[in-house]
Parts: structure tokens; sequence; C-alpha cells
């Protein structure tokens, strides 16, 4: 007698964005399914805006909280109607500046139209306009809304290629459309212009300085700013902000020190689990995620032989490189199955506040000097 399956696995598919992809993954929207899709940014995991059956596989599939709501995704050109309720005038001047890109804005919501399944039951929308190939040629081929959050398994870092997604969702979706690897890497920046202060809800690929020109009095939400560590007391206004995210299965400890600091410690945890464990000094593996500065500098005195794995950001002045690297560093870390992680911390400058925001939170502990 055939044993009952556990769960039923979906065949996931894995296609280039073609026409016969695209005919398949409006046949799946429109039919209640989710397909996962390149952005500019991340990878999304994408419904029909209006399938109640889209939306709550989206929640199903990623395991994520349903107080957590969803961005509206729509093609250049498209109108807001039957998603927002009123365009914000200040909203107007940075959809005219940034749209299409990586840019995501919160507005009223149109209540007759957008389910509330979408937005965790909240008053306001999160659109945005994606500037991403795959995400265009998706949005104007289906001629439709679609929610999308990350393609991964809440908690975990974002995807930015299509392995990515199926590491995480393979087996629970139906369609991946593979449209390479993301240039941003980082998720969206979301400006809330539903208030009387305009607020960064979330930094990401457009800065607060690049708003700033347009919008001088933007700031950044006060549940997101800070030196270096998450403050719990204030809580981030963007639902998803307050969640623990990325976090590595190792021990990752964020740091700004310099390099002599670093092989300090790697020396210390590697006798300390010699002592402990009375074994090989390799029996405890221990990885950096680190510009290739800090990087040669830990070559210098072979103390990144030491290292089960030296994972690069890019050059310390290139952070947009960093920001693109970052999520599938976090990645590596696990496939390398690291106990011990340091990793380094940029400057918040530009696009470092949001890959620091994204570090802090992937982060153990934070040694900043
Ligand atoms: O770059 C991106 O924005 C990617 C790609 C796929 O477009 N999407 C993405 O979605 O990052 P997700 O679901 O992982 O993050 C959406 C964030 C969450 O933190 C959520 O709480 C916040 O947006 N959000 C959505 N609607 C909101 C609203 N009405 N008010 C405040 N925050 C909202
Ligand atoms: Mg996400």
């Amino acid at each position: 007698m055939q044993r009952p399956e556990k769960s039923e696995a979906l065949e996931t598919k894995v296609m280039k964005i073609c026409p016969e992809s695209l005919a398949l993954a409006k046949e799946l929207l429109l039919a209640g399914q989710v397909v996962a899709f390149p952005t500019e940014t991340v990878y999304g995991l994408g419904a029909w805006a209006y399938s109640a059956e889209g939306i709550r596989r989206i929640y199903e599939a990623k395991g994520r909280p349903s107080d957590n709501p969803l961005i509206v995704h729509v093609a250049p050109g498209a109108s807001l109607e039957g998603i927002a309720e009123e365009i914000p005038q200040r909203a107007e001047v940075l959809m005219d500046r940034f749209w299409p890109g990586p840019l995501t804005l919160i507005m009223p919501r149109d209540k007759d139209h957008i389910p509330s399944e979408v937005t965790g039951g909240l008053e306001t929308v999160a659109i945005r306009m994606p500037s991403g190939a795959g995400a265009r040629a998706l949005l104007s081929f289906c001629g439709i809304p679609v929610v999308a959050p990350s393609a991964n398994t809440s908690g975990r870092p974002s995807p930015t290629t299509a392995l990515h997604v199926l590491e995480d969702l393979g087996g629970k979706i139906p369609l991946i459309l593979d449209g390479g690897p993301c240039e941003v890497g980082l998720e969206s920046t979301i400006v809330d212009l539903t208030e009387e202060k305009p607020l960064v809800l979330r930094p990401g690929g457009i800065t607060l300085e690049m708003l700033k020109r347009w919008i001088p009095d933007i700031d950044l939400d006060p549940g997101v700013k800070g030196a270096i560590s998450v403050d719990a007391k204030v809580v981030p206004k963007a639902p998803g902000m307050k969640y623990r995210h990325y976090a590595p299965k190792g021990h990752l400890i964020l740091t700004n020190a310099p390099a002599e600091r670093w092989k300090q410690w790697i020396r210390e945890d590697l006798s300390r689990a010699s002592e402990e464990q009375g074994k090989d000094k390799t029996t405890v593996r221990i990885g950096v995620i680190a510009s290739n500065e800090m990087l040669e500098d830990l070559e210098q005195e072979g103390v990144l032989k030491l290292c089960h794995a030296a994972i690069s950001l890019g050059y310390v002045k290139e952070p947009e490189m960093a920001a693109q690297l970052l999520f599938g560093a976090l990645r590596q870390a696990d496939e390398k199955e690291l106990d011990i992680i340091y990793g380094e911390a940029f400057s918040r400058e530009g696009v470092g506040e949001a890959i620091m925001n994204r570090f802090v939170k992937a982060s153990a502990e934070q040694r900043i000097l």
C-alpha cells in the first residue's frame, strides 16, 4: 500500500521571460494563482490584486503574518484608479521624478476595490511602478495590478535571483519567471505621504538625499532611524519593519572595528572552540562578509585562511555593489553552514542607510566602536 504524501508538492516551473511564459503567468494570475517574477529591487511573489484566493496563497506560501500588508505593482503608464482613493500632490511630484523605479508610495486606499486583505486592514495602500524589465513585461502583458511581497520564506533574506526563490518556494508555487540577478538588490524605498509629515518608512535604492531635493521636509521614520541598533521602544510605521528579518542561522556580529580587531576576535573564537570541544580548530566555522579592502587586510596575516568562507561585498567606495550583493551573501552564510559570521558595517551615507537597515536586522550582535 502506498503511504499518503505529507503535503502535495507542486511542480515549480522556472522559465525565462518570453511570450510563452508571460501567457502562462497571466493565465495563472487570473485563475487566482501566484507567480514569482523579477523586479529591479528583489524578486516578488505576485498575485492579482483583486483575487482573494491569490492573496491568500501569497501569505500561505511565504508563511507571512497576515497583518503585514502587500505592495500593489502597476505597469508603466497605468492609472491608479481602483487602487488609490486620491493621489496626494506630493505623490505626483515623486511619481514624476522616480517612477518607474524602486520607490513605493503609501496613499489612501480605494476601499471599494482594493480588498482589505491586501492592506492588512489599513486604510492606506502601498503602490509601486517597477522599472525592472521583467516586472514591466509581466505587468504590461497582463494589464492588471499585481500585489507582490518579496518572494522569500518569511524571515529569510529577500531573493535576488530565481535560484533564491526556488530554494525558498520550490514545490509551493507553480511558476518562477527568471530575469537574472536584480540590479538594486534591496527592497524599494517606502514613502508615506498620507500624514502631514512625509516619512521614509523603509530606506532603499532611492535615498533620503534624493527625496529631499523634491520634498525638503521628508525624514526617516523614527522607527527605522537610529545609530545602529533596532530601538524596540519606537515601533516602525510599516508593519513589516518590526519583524526580525534576514538573519542567517549562525551568529552574525556586525562591526565597524578595524581589521586588527577582527583578526584578534577570529583567533580567540577558534582557540576557545578548540578548548571547549577538544577537537580540531576547524570544527567551528567562521566566516566574514566584508569589503574587498577588509578581506585583503585579513589575508595579510593569514587570518582569512582560518575562515571557512570569505564573502565579498565589493569595494567600500561602491556601496551600490554591496547593496546588490548583501542578500546573496547572507544566504551563502547558511549554505556554508557558518557558526559565527563577522559582517562589516558600512557608512550610512546614500544607499548605505538601506544596507545598514537590513544588515542590522540580520545581525545577532553589534560591536560598534
Ligand atoms: O522592492 C520591493 O518593494 C519588493 C518588490 C517585490 O517589489 N517588495 C517588497 O514587499 O519588499 P514586502 O511585502 O516584502 O515589503 C512590503 C513592506 C512591508 O514592510 C509592509 O509592512 C509595508 O511594505 N507596507 C505595505 N503596505 C503598507 C501600508 N499601507 N502602510 C505602511 N506600510 C506598508
Ligand atoms: Mg519582504
